[in-house]
């Protein structure tokens, strides 16, 4: 069975929908609302062509096991926000397994169908996983996110998830959701570049 606790219903997101119609102006979260939208980020995520996708799962593939050192010993809880289907979560998960730590998958996005394949790939693999299908534009969301804590953690935004937002006033409203010792760890591949960028703030 797939966990997932609902903070962002779909009536909300159908009354924003809406709204946003209204406005002229589609959020970022809509785009992966539908099933048959869901299907088109799948498909462009599996051709190759999607350089941006290929990039950043490849940055997190050679550094997954640097990230897992960096991380205070014990059972460590993995909050990705914006998680997506969460085959690139999977790779951190599996490095700290190799690392003999116990992982708690903790994904959050306001997709359900993309939370549902991110616990169950990671159930797959043999990680317990509970899903939040929240706004991380909400303050009170995230808020709701960080009560929930039985951990140190891990938290991180991956891929281009960053561009939706802005990207100072998410450092500090997640840095408020960090336990000390906590890390936030962004990896950012920046499109025209011929290097990818990251920043990992620690403390
Ligand atoms: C570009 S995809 C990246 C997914 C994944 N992190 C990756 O690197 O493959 C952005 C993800 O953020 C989610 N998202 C966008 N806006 C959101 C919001 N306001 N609240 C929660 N999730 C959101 C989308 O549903 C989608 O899964």
């Amino acid at each position: 069975m797939i966990s997932i606790k609902a903070l962002l219903t779909e009536k909300e997101l159908a009354d924003q929908f809406v709204a946003s119609l209204k406005k002229g102006m589609l959020e970022e979260k809509f785009f992966y609302w539908f099933p048959l939208s869901v299907r088109a980020w799948l498909d462009l995520c599996s051709d190759g062509a999607y350089r941006n996708f290929v990039r950043s799962r490849s940055l997190i593939a050679t550094s997954a096991g640097q990230i897992a050192a960096l991380l205070p010993p014990g059972q460590i809880e993995v909050v990705s926000i914006g998680s997506g289907q969460g085959d690139k979560d999977l790779l951190i998960l599996q490095a700290l397994a190799s690392q003999s730590r116990k992982a708690l998958y903790r994904p959050v996005d306001s997709s359900q169908a993309l939370l549902e394949m991110a616990c169950g790939l990671a159930q797959e693999a043999g990680f317990s996983a509970e899903g939040m299908k929240a706004d991380f534009a909400r303050s009170d969301h995230l808020t709701l996110v960080d009560t929930n804590r039985s951990a140190p953690r891990l938290v991180m935004m991956l891929g281009n998830t960053l561009g939706s937002v802005d990207p100072v006033q998410m450092a500090a409203t997640l840095g408020k959701h960090l336990m000390p010792g906590g890390t936030i760890c962004w990896w950012m591949v920046s499109c025209t570049g011929p290097r990818p960028w990251r920043a990992t703030i620690t403390r």
